[in-house]
């Protein structure tokens, strides 16, 4: 679903990401976490097409992401949930809803607003799975934080990506709504099928939401593997860049991405990343 070989990106002097390589399967939900300053975001803009990478392989969903595409096109295949969910408080729950079909609509039909009945359903099942079907017709201003983030997910349903990615979706909410909103988010995703890479400040809810974890560290990927392998060694890679005794080992095979493993940002590393076809 995303294929990521060697990717580069620089602000300037200011050198982000060195060589990202990470694959994401459909229905995967990954939490990407790392110290303020990683590269995650830039990640991940990078994953929607916000960002042009210098250099490397990036595609989702079969587009090839290195060349330019139009913003209709991307809107089939990813969708973005953001920590503000950058919703029109005046409208209603529905219509910030159907605003997710916007890059799916004709120019014309788009300008308008021009929603067809087929978009209207869609919008109150995509409510429907996030708990507000009763909230459709409010206007979205009266809703609470955590209620508002997700109408953010639901209108990132609507698109009907193949996948979804989250800026930090609830570093603004308290812990039980946080959960609440990581358990929506996750458990749409699992039926839906979708792809999902989500940065996480938390461990806690890496931990109890991820399938997978990805560490990154000053733009490298440090750690990837199952959340129940994310112990104390592995967080110090993530969190202080400090490999321990058995991280990195160099001696050890490349892992799998599913396997396990705390990987070294050793050249030899990156020099035996396979390149796959996109
Ligand atoms: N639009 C931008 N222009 C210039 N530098 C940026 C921009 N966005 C991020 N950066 C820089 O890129 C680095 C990584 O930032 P970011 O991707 O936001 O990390 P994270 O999301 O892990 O906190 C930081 O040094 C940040 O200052
Ligand atoms: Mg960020």
């Amino acid at each position: 679903m995303i294929q990521i070989r060697q990717l580069r990106k620089s602000y300037g002097s200011n050198h982000v990401l060195h060589g990202i390589d990470l694959d994401v399967r459909p229905g995967e939900f990954v939490v990407m976490l790392g110290l303020s300053g990683a590269g995650k975001s830039t990640l991940l803009r990078c994953m929607n097409g916000l960002n042009h990478p210098d250099s490397g392989m990036l595609a989702v969903g079969g587009i090839d992401l290195m060349q330019k595409h139009s913003r209709r096109e991307l809107a089939r295949h990813v969708a973005m949930v953001f920590q503000h969910h950058n919703l029109v408080p005046r409208l209603s729950v529905r219509k910030n809803v159907l605003t997710g079909r916007l890059g799916q609509l004709g120019t014309l039909p788009s300008l308008l607003q021009l929603f067809r009945t087929s978009d209207i359903r869609l919008a109150d099942q995509c409510l429907e799975r996030v708990g507000l079907a009763h909230k459709a017709d409010e206007r979205t201003e009266a809703l609470s934080g955590g209620q508002m983030q997700r109408v953010g997910i639901a209108r990132a349903l609507a698109q009907q990506p193949q996948v979804i990615l989250a800026d930090e979706p609830v570093a603004s909410l308290d812990p039980k709504t946080a959960r609440s909103v990581l358990q929506y988010l996750r458990d749409a995703t699992r039926e839906l099928g979708i792809a999902v890479v989500c940065n996480l400040h938390q461990v806690d809810y890496a931990r109890e939401f991820g399938d997978r974890v990805v560490g990154l560290a000053q733009g490298r990927v440090v750690f990837d593997g199952a959340p129940t392998d994310l112990d104390e060694a592995a967080l110090q890679v993530i969190y202080h860049g400090e490999p321990q005794e058995a991280y990195p080992r160099a001696d050890a095979p490349v892992p799998a991405h599913a396997t396990a493993a705390v990987l070294p940002s050793v050249p030899w590393m990156q020099a035996s990343a396979s390149v796959g076809s996109l």
